[in-house]
């Protein structure tokens, strides 16, 4: 495919000339969300070349039947599916009867453009159909963030040498598939297909999970800008219903059908309301109007940029990729939602079914935590919380007891949808997450009610999975972690992860510390939490004792702690006498091979003293770093973040920028060649950290908010704003120095390079 067809420009995503090789790739990149749901950026008209179609529902899943070679017992049953949802932005068009189709016809002036500032997708062409007929052809949608069961359609058509028939036949379609269905199932049953006057119903449910779902239209039509009443025929199948309108139209006329579309779902209304909720919602907007609706788009975006905007000056396509990494995170979750989260692949496509992984506690928090009000972070938290009786039936499975959990690797209601056992089994460091992620929220938030009210019941079942999961060794009279998978998934079932080990013992010292918080501050809180949990003095004696003989393996000659027990017996053979044929291993090389070699897929060790910088001195950070960077191929688009953020800590900004380019324009440039398959939605928020916490060394540590601003060579200036607290702190930094404002009624004290700095309502502290 040819990478960088994308045009640089600061708001924009836009795409110039009709490239059949891109249509898949583009179609990711163009996709469009609102949080509710999503879809990929299928043209409306139909098209015979190669695509991938995708719309996808919040929330809405199917559990295909797992496929394995080998079953182990504990294995879940399914892989969960984020599922392809029926279509409702489909418009074929008709030239005196000829279907328009990009793939036959002969296109010019083909631009493609995704307005990032109002989250709008817009596409223009001219096509000429076999005969010789050209029509100029201009569509806009969106997906509505005020109204987020709805989506609008504006699609015109002008004939450029002819006078003539056209015709436009919109349509809903249930017949659609999962490209990623393990057995070639179909994933849907149609319940109903209705319509009536200018609207048409498909009312569907998801076979075993029972999700019900209408899919709706509603149309109006104008030519010139004048609205128009056209009979309509009516196409009526099982699963589809089309309706179609045609007229004659003048030479340099425009016909235009507005066409309303999108979803109602059981999550949010009763089965049998949900057709009409759909009515109700597609007729409000069509008696708003596209106009109207489109202008509350525009600023329900600006409102988005207002808290979540990066400025980058002097380089183009790091603005273009900041901005384009922020739009899609936000179009993946809006956070209101506790029961949503955000997939790798968000609602741009199938590939990594399930919707939530570690990603979200270890990456995403802190952006939405940092862009939107705190309620969005609590969500995420809430979604975690919500899951925890699932999550102790996960861990009850493979033999642990008492209430213990074992949050899943891969999920979309709680339960475990992953089913390799060095991962599912193995990869168990995801628990600590899970706490990580509460400590940062409240350090951030200050929000410490969190914890009585919800947190700590999380917190005791993973502290009581850690302590039945480490095992006493006589031999090293430590606790050690038998048989787990790090971070890095290069290496299997390894005794003593680093930072497993080190998140365990974080995980119970974190639980015995803050149930002291609840005796002296929150005793009813404690009370009911004790009665509801059965937790006992032995219970906290054992945590302790397991925290403080916790074993960590450390090479002296190195000076750092190893990955696992018996790391240094590799070929320590770095990266750079990789040769570059070779790469990806996971691509060249065989799974043995991976597995023996001392080839990092991502930040591991480094993970660890990412989470936990504050335990650890720079120097420290600065040998572990020298010493597994070079062994670090980065396969995980999660990897380079961590890298970036921590080289600018010890103050290696070349390499920091270096790490920096690799997440910021992965899906853009298209690195790895697989963006057909969807963006990588959760390494985004890497990318959004890389800028905050590695540039501009934004730290939440003890209460304290804290800044180390550094810009690569590369950038004029660069800023960001961040939501603290309730106050909008927006962070400018060019290479004379740095300022602070602040939007708010309240003072901020944070810490600059280590300084007191106090940054007054509507004053600018320059440094
Ligand atoms: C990474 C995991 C990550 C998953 C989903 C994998 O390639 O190794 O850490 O959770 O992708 O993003």
């Amino acid at each position: 495919m040819n990478q960088n067809y994308i045009i640089p420009n600061e708001w924009s995503i836009i795409e110039e000339g009709f490239d059949k090789e891109s249509v898949t790739a583009s179609e990711s990149i163009f996709s469009i969300g609102n949080g509710a749901m999503g879809q990929r950026a299928n043209f409306e008209e139909d098209y015979s070349g190669e695509t991938f179609q995708g719309s996808y529902v919040g929330g809405v899943y199917y559990p295909d039947k797992t496929r394995v070679g080998w079953w182990k017992n504990g294995y879940p049953e399914y892989f969960a599916k984020v599922l392809n949802a029926p279509n409702w932005i489909g418009i074929n068009v008709n030239i005196n009867g000829e279907a328009l189709d990009l793939n036959t016809c002969k296109v010019s002036g083909f631009k493609r453009e995704l307005n990032m500032k109002h989250g709008l997708l817009h596409r223009s062409f001219i096509a000429e159909l076999k005969g010789g007929k050209q029509i100029k052809v201009n569509a806009t949608r969106f997906l509505s963030i005020d109204f987020n069961e709805v989506g609008a359609i504006k699609y015109s058509v002008t004939p450029i040498n002819f006078t003539g028939e056209i015709e436009f036949i919109p349509y809903l379609d249930a017949g659609i598939v999962n490209e990623d269905s393990n057995y070639d199932e179909f994933f849907w049953e149609i319940l109903q297909v209705e319509e009536e006057k200018n609207e048409a119903y498909i009312l569907s449910k998801t076979l075993k999970t029972e999700f019900h779902v209408c899919t709706g239209m509603r149309m109006t039509l104008s030519l010139n800008d004048d609205d128009i009443h056209l009979e309509k025929e009516v196409e009526k199948s099982e699963k589809k219903i089309a309706f179609k309108y045609k007229t004659e139209v003048d030479q340099g006329d425009t016909f235009t059908i507005y066409k309303y579309g999108g979803y109602s779902q059981s999550m949010n209304h009763a089965n049998e309301e949900l057709i009409f909720a759909c009515e109700k919602e597609l007729q409000k907007a069509s008696i708003i109007g596209f106009e109207v609706l489109l202008q509350k788009q525009k600023d329900a975006w600006e409102k988005i940029w207002e808290t979540s905007d990066i400025v980058i000056e002097g380089d183009i396509k790091a603005q273009q990729a900041i901005r384009f990494n922020i739009f899609q995170l936000n179009q993946t979750y809006s956070g209101e939602d506790s029961r949503l989260n955000i997939g790798p692949k968000g609602f741009t496509g199938e590939k990594y079914g399930g919707s939530t992984y570690w990603d979200t506690e270890a990456y995403c928090i802190p952006f939405y935590m940092s862009t939107k009000d705190k309620s969005t972070a609590k969500n995420l938290l809430l979604y975690r919380y919500n899951q925890l009786d699932r999550a102790i039936e996960n861990a009850e499975k493979l033999g642990f007891k008492n209430g213990a959990a074992l949050y899943p690797m891969v999920t979309m209601n709680g339960e475990e949808c992953h089913n390799e056992w060095e991962i599912t089994f193995e990869e168990i460091h995801r628990n600590g997450a899970m706490i990580y992620a509460i400590d940062n929220y409240v350090n951030y938030t200050g929000d410490y009610d969190y914890i009585p009210a919800f947190g700590m019941e999380v917190i005791i079942a993973v502290a009581r999975f850690w302590q039945q999961r480490a095992t006493f060794s006589k031999a090293k009279d430590q606790y050690v972690i038998l048989g787990v998978t790090g971070p890095n998934e290069y290496e299997n079932n390894v005794n003593n992860n680093f930072y497993t080990n080190y998140l365990a013992k974080w995980c119970l010292e974190f639980a015995l510390k803050n149930l002291d918080i609840l005796k002296e501050k929150y005793q009813a809180d404690l009370e009911r939490i004790i009665a509801k949990t059965n937790l006992n003095q032995l219970e906290l004696d054992q945590w302790k004792e397991v925290s403080e003989k916790m074993y960590f393996p450390y090479s002296k000659e190195h000076n750092v702690y190893l990955q696992q027990d018996g790391f240094l017996d590799k070929q320590l053979i770095p990266t750079s006498e990789l040769p570059r044929s070779e790469r990806p291993i996971n691509q060249k090389w065989s799974w043995d091979r991976i597995l023996r070699s001392v080839y990092i897929k991502q930040a591991d060790v480094l993970q660890g003293l990412y989470f936990f910088e504050n335990k650890f001195d720079d120097k420290i950070i600065e040998d572990h770093f020298d010493f597994y960077e070079p062994f670090t191929v980065h396969e995980s688009s999660l990897s380079p973040c961590v890298h970036s953020i921590l080289a600018c800590k010890i103050d290696r900004m070349e390499k920091a920028y270096e790490m920096y380019l690799r997440t910021a324009r992965l899906d853009l440039d298209d690195y790895n060649n697989e963006v057909h398959e969807g963006l990588h939605i959760t390494s985004m928020a890497g990318t959004w950290l890389s800028i905050v916490q590695g540039f501009g060394g934004m730290r939440n540590f003890d209460d304290k908010l804290s800044f180390a601003p550094q810009i690569p060579k590369k950038w004029k200036s660069y800023s960001f704003n961040i939501n603290y607290r309730g106050a909008i702190l927006k962070m400018y930094k060019d290479h004379e120095g740095c300022k602070f404002t602040n939007e708010s009624e309240a003072s901020v004290d944070i810490l600059v390079h280590g300084e007191k700095v106090t940054v007054s309502p509507n004053e600018l502290a320059a440094l």
